[in-house]
């Protein structure tokens, strides 16, 4: 089996680290060290591994990072004033609260009250209207944003192009639709967004010449949901029972790679296509806040 038509997401994203590398550089170089801290609300065994990841590969850039768990109960008030610290803090360039969050929490306040400069997720009211009003200059989601990148730098077709996103998330589906319905020449497309009460769902798939998966069901695509030669991007990070693996679960997608693969013109990997992206696009997000903040360094993006 062939598998030449593999978006390698772990490339694109050392391009992606080689250019954040150098702005690091240019900002150390102007004296200023770019740092970002992450919040953790106790010990979700995903999270934790996504930050331990985050700070891995921003200490490899260069780029400080802090770390601070709290406790499961800890009350909402508490971290809201830990924030508030954080963004009167001249020497933190970058806020990262991972979700989820407990359920006394509100994730809407709590994304609300970083301020929007140090905003990297892209999750504050005001990044979300900048990027809905097509205004740039704000931070845009790591994730679809990681996916744009990843169309763009795979030389994919985009404008004009038929769409179809899976899933309404706001930390996805949401900014995927505004980020690829904006009036620019890497975007411009016709998209169309599935979700759980949609009809006909595979019809919508069956017609899209690119198909970006983010419901967070496991093997969701079939075959018979993907037109021949069009582009799959696979979002879905999903836990199935396996009593064979090691830990009692395996992860898998929310498309059936080894059905879909060979139809698809593209398609990312799963692991090794999107998540390498979120990452590269945190840490490039990160940079663009300190080179906003400070004035210094080599801002190019
Ligand atoms: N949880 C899942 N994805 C994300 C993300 O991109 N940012 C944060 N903060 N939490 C997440």
């Amino acid at each position: 089996m062939s598998l030449d038509n593999l978006i390698d997401g772990r490339a694109i994203a050392k391009e992606v680290h080689a250019e954040t590398e150098a702005r690091v550089a240019a900002l150390k170089a102007d004296g200023v060290e770019p740092c970002l801290v992450f919040i953790r609300v106790g010990e979700d065994p995903a999270s934790r591994v996504y930050v331990g990841m985050k700070e891995r590969t921003a200490a490899k850039l260069g780029i400080r990072s802090e770390t601070t768990v709290l406790p499961e109960d800890t009350p909402e008030a508490e971290l809201l004033e830990l924030l508030e610290k954080l963004n009167a803090d001249d020497s933190v360039h970058g806020v990262l609260v991972q979700a989820p969050l407990p359920g006394h929490i509100d994730e809407t306040k709590v994304f609300s009250t970083v301020s929007p400069g140090k905003d990297i997720d892209g999750f504050h009211p005001v990044n979300v209207g900048k990027l809905m009003l097509g205004e740039g200059g704000g931070f845009v989601p790591c994730t679809p944003g990681g996916v744009h990148e990843l169309l763009i730098r795979s030389g994919v077709p985009v404008e004009g192009a038929k769409v179809v996103v899976l899933g309404r998330g706001n930390i996805v589906g949401k900014p995927m639709t505004a980020i690829l319905c904006q009036k620019d020449k890497h975007a411009n497309a016709t998209v169309t967004l599935c979700h759980s009460r949609s009809r006909d769902v595979a019809e919508h798939c069956r017609r899209a010449d690119i198909l970006v998966a983010a419901m967070g069901v496991a093997d969701f695509v079939k075959a018979d949901m993907c037109k021949p030669g069009a582009t799959v991007i696979d979002v879905g990070v999903n836990r199935v029972d396996d009593t064979a693996a090691e830990k009692g679960y395996r992860l898998v997608g929310d498309v059936d790679f080894a059905a879909v693969q060979p139809i698809a013109g593209k398609i990312t990997p799963n692991p090794g296509g999107v998540g390498p992206m979120t990452i590269a696009m945190l840490m490039r997000n990160t940079v663009r806040a300190a080179e906003q903040q400070t004035g210094k360094g080599n801002p190019t993006i």
